[in-house]
């Protein structure tokens, strides 16, 4: 939550950083603002959008080579004008940009306050640019020693960026719990967030550790630990983000975009590690820890968000091929309720960022309690990969869209080819069984490409249900998860209030809900108890529910009961969670269009969520 992202170099840096902050605003579009640095700090910033801080900035007109942006997720104070960052210090010859929480900000404040400063924002990011100012006068230190020297006397979590008016071709730049990324160009030097405001300027890039800082001049840059002011030499990495991934190439929303490149995401994942033609699956970090795999009692997978649905969808997999026991934890509840936790456990955190606090506080409890931790994220060298012992990339790409889409179907891609794996290798699929799901799934990406075609029929479903106010989703087995994350989609774009319930349950209190204005998605494609469902949708008829159902059967009774019939692609069950989502996604972006909502940046989210 919150967008960073900084530059010193000899470029204008201003619309480097409105272009930055425009990359970085799916992680919170509250309010934004810019300092430069040209004869003195100049600052801009606006509650809202990116957009219209550029539109300020054509009034302000800040000029200068260094300079701070920011994006904002507000947390401690309203999203207003004066909460927006940067911060200023007393003196103003300090500016901060912050992303997370100063958790003792109330202690330090009081005891500033005392000592005579005074704020204007009711951050608790103006109380760590104040506390680092007095460092400074008291010490007569440079600017990162006195950095250091706040960073050492609060709690919390922050990625932070700090300019000065005396020392104006430095940046000195921090994180814990944060992510932070440094881009190093020739003669330029980057600090963002995420890689995507890097990427189309440098492909060398350094990922900070946590506990943290660096000092960067035109000279070059020093990476020094907080604690003990040592000094670290860090491996520089390769970006392989193409520029054409961070635009939305002809769609109208990243959302839809993404939603188009799934054939394309899941085929990505699926390479090199899915091989039909020699007849395995290849994945380096499930065979260099089979051991582990094999002789573990349970899996525990941990998660949030959509990451959470593909957990589920998981649990029914692993289960179903590989006869291991599986539990799917919230990462926010795991954490805090002393789990039983054992050595012969696996912990699978599912994160699309990689970035999400709770799912990396629960990483390190895992690993704190001795179990074996294996990751499945998509955002390479972030935080959760970093804390795991092994894991997998999805390859999805960057998603921008604060909706996830492409990331879920490739979380389900590669659980699949584990779930599979580990049947086979634990003996509990027959060797027949393995090699028919390797060739099913080898046609993953045709059969999503060919329910991609779903779409007009799907729009004409959602002009009709535009003005509804709830909505509910059923499905059994697999097909459960799926509607949840089909609720979920709904719910976070279009504001309509969705449902998602094993069809079975309906009976124990949705079904009081059901009348005339109640559409019900059924997903009831052939695999998953088909007669019981054909049951529900006759209790949801029965009630005057208005039934769109998703079917891949042409010729079944479902046909004559359901107000609305989208045909999925025949497919595997295997297949099933893949294909059966995407009506979903139309449905919902659709849906959300037509209300005039905001698809990329719907109210209230963020994409990457940095806080508890
Ligand atoms: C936020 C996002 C969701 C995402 C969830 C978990 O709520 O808006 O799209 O599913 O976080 O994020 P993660 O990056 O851990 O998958």
């Amino acid at each position: 939550m919150c967008g960073i992202v900084a530059y010193l170099g000899n470029k204008n840096a201003a619309p480097v950083l409105i272009k930055g902050l425009k990359r970085l605003e799916y992680r919170g579009y509250d309010s934004a603002g810019i300092a430069v640095w040209n004869n003195g700090l100049k600052i801009s910033k606006k509650a809202g959008k990116v957009v219209d801080l550029e539109l300020q900035l054509t009034e302000d007109q800040l000029s200068g080579t260094v300079g701070i942006g920011h994006t904002r997720w507000a947390t401690h104070g309203a999203p207003n004008d004066r909460n927006a960052h940067p911060h200023l210090s007393g003196n103003s010859k300090l500016a901060i940009i912050h992303n997370g929480i100063i958790e003792n900000h109330a202690t330090v404040k009081e005891a500033l306050i005392r000592r005579g400063h005074r704020f204007v924002s009711d951050t608790d990011t103006e109380v760590l640019i104040h506390l680092v100012e007095e460092i400074q006068d008291n010490e007569q230190c440079p600017l990162h020693d006195a950095v250091r020297l706040a960073l050492q006397q609060v709690t919390g979590a922050y990625a932070i960026v700090v300019i000065s008016e005396d020392q104006p071709g430095e940046m000195i730049a921090a994180r814990k719990g944060s992510p932070l990324v440094m881009g190093i160009g020739s003669g330029e030097f980057f600090l963002a967030s995420d890689a995507t405001p890097i990427a189309e300027y440098t492909k060398n890039v350094v990922y900070l550790n946590d506990g943290q800082m660096v000092r960067v001049d035109l000279d070059g840059y020093q990476i020094l630990n907080i604690a003990d002011n040592s000094a670290y030499t860090p491996t520089i990495h390769q970006l392989e983000i193409s520029l054409e991934q961070l635009e939305k190439g002809g769609y109208d929303h990243f959302m839809l975009k993404e939603i188009h490149e799934q054939p394309r995401a899941i085929y990505d994942t699926l390479r090199g590690r899915l091989l039909p033609e020699e007849g395995i699956i290849r994945m380096a970090g499930l065979e260099d820890n089979l051991a582990k795999f094999i002789n573990a009692q349970r899996i525990i997978i941990i998660a949030c968000g959509t990451s959470w649905h593909a957990g589920l969808v998981a649990e029914y997999l692993i289960e179903d091929l590989a006869r291991l026991p599986v539990e799917v934890e919230y990462a926010s509840e795991f954490r805090y309720r002393n789990p039983i936790i054992r050595e012969t456990d696996i912990v699978i955190p599912i994160s699309q960022s990689g970035e999400t606090a709770d799912t990396l506080a629960a990483v390190e409890m895992a690993k704190a309690k001795g179990a074996f931790v294996f990751g499945i994220c998509n955002v390479p060298a972030s935080s959760i990969p970093r804390a795991t012992h092994a894991g997998a990339y999805t390859h999805a790409g960057p998603e921008i869209g604060v909706a996830s889409t492409k990331a879920f179907t490739t979380q389900i891609a590669i659980l699949t080819l584990i779930a599979t794996y580990l049947g086979y290798k634990r003996g509990t699929i027959t060797a027949s069984r393995y090699q028919e799901i390797l060739f099913t799934l080898h046609h993953a990406p045709a059969k999503v490409e060919e329910a991609l075609k779903l779409e007009k029929a799907i729009q004409e479903v959602a002009l009709q249900y535009q003005g509804a106010t709830n909505f509910l989703y059923l499905g059994r087995g697999v097909n459960f998860p799926i509607g949840l994350e089909g609720a979920l989609k709904l719910k976070e774009i279009s504001y309509i209030h969705a449902e998602g319930y094993p069809a079975a349950e309906m009976k124990h209190g949705p079904i009081a809900l059901i009348d005339e204005n109640m559409p019900v998605v059924v997903i009831a494609t052939s695999h998953q108890h088909y007669d019981k469902i054909l049951s529900n949708i006759q209790e949801v008829k029965a009630r005057k529910g208005k039934v769109i159902a998703i079917i891949d059967k042409f010729e079944s009774e479902i046909k004559s009961l359901a107000d609305h019939i989208i045909e999925v692609p025949d497919a595997d069950a295997i297949l099933a969670p893949l294909v059966n989502v995407i009506p979903l996604q139309f449905l919902a972006y659709h849906i959300a269009v037509m209300r005039g909502c905001n698809v990329d940046q719907p109210r209230n989210l963020a994409k990457s969520v940095t806080v508890e």
